[in-house]
């Protein structure tokens, strides 16, 4: 069952997107060689506290932070720890901010100082897929053809897409309906419809797709430990519009030539 939301409740989930988006921004600012991944966290954790929201995640089926840290060939919800960063990584932060009830999620995958050019090209593919995933998020349109543009980008470019994780829906819950894959057939699915609000999040590796779960229950890898990319926004549809409520402004900002 697909919530719509009303504009006023469309506004909550854009000012958790805005709290999401400037706690990263913070978090931008630590991400260099020699930062354990835990200081991502606490950073992350200090920022939502002090300006009033809650970190989702910590706590959510039992995740033990406010980030998930994906460094190198982790595709998503990696543990932060005592992992220091080192050159030549990337690392994605995964967040969610609630604010006054409602959740704002999204992810970016950072360059560590500088990574190699295969990689950094991973990067900006799965970034461009997002943008061409959100370019297909209008109204009238359907869910696939979300799914059928990331895919189609990611893949055209000899990469894959994972198939375990989803994208989703979010409100007043972090994950709700629909399940939003990285992969599909344009023309199917749910029609896309005022007051939807969708976290549109491709998980793109450069080896095969195939992914195994660490034995702490919550690190995903892929099997071939070649490295994965994963870039998230929180969009809405309004008066026929689909606007991005999550931004990367302040991380770009921060990273100024060193941006994806
Ligand atoms: N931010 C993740 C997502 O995009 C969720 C993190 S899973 C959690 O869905 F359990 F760690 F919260
Ligand atoms: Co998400």
């Amino acid at each position: 069952m697909i919530y719509l939301k009303t504009p006023d409740e469309i506004e909550k989930v854009r000012g958790a997107c805005r709290l999401a988006s400037l706690a990263l921004g913070e978090v931008a600012k630590a991400v260099l060689p020699g930062t354990p991944t835990h200081r991502l966290d606490t950073i992350a954790r200090e920022y939502i506290v002090n300006n009033g929201g809650r970190p989702a995640c910590l706590g959510y089926g039992g995740f033990p932070a406010t980030v998930c840290i994906e460094v190198n060939e982790v595709v998503v919800h990696g543990i932060p720890d005592n992992y220091t960063l080192r050159e030549g990584d990337i690392v994605g932060v995964d967040i969610v901010a609630e604010l006054d009830g409602y959740n704002g999620d999204m992810c970016y995958t950072f360059p560590v100082g500088k990574v190699s050019d295969d990689v950094m090209a991973l990067l900006r593919t799965t970034k461009e897929s997002l943008y061409q995933g959100i370019e297909a998020c209008r109204e009238g349109h359907r869910l696939g053809d979300v799914c059928n543009a990331v895919q189609t980008y990611c893949e055209k470019r000899g990469y894959t897409v994972v198939r375990e994780m989803c994208g989703h829906g979010i409100g007043r819950k972090m994950h709700e309906d629909p399940e939003i894959p990285n992969y599909g057939r344009r023309g199917t699915g749910p029609l896309l419809r005022n007051g939807m609000c969708l976290c549109i999040e491709p998980m793109i590796n450069m080896g095969s797709r195939n992914i195994a779960i660490e034995p702490d229950g919550w690190t995903c890898r892929t099997r071939d430990r070649k490295p994965s990319a994963h870039f998230e926004h929180t969009v809405a549809i309004i008066d026929g519009k689909t606007e991005i409520l999550t931004s990367f402004d302040p991380i770009e900002q921060v990273l100024g030539d060193r941006k994806v």
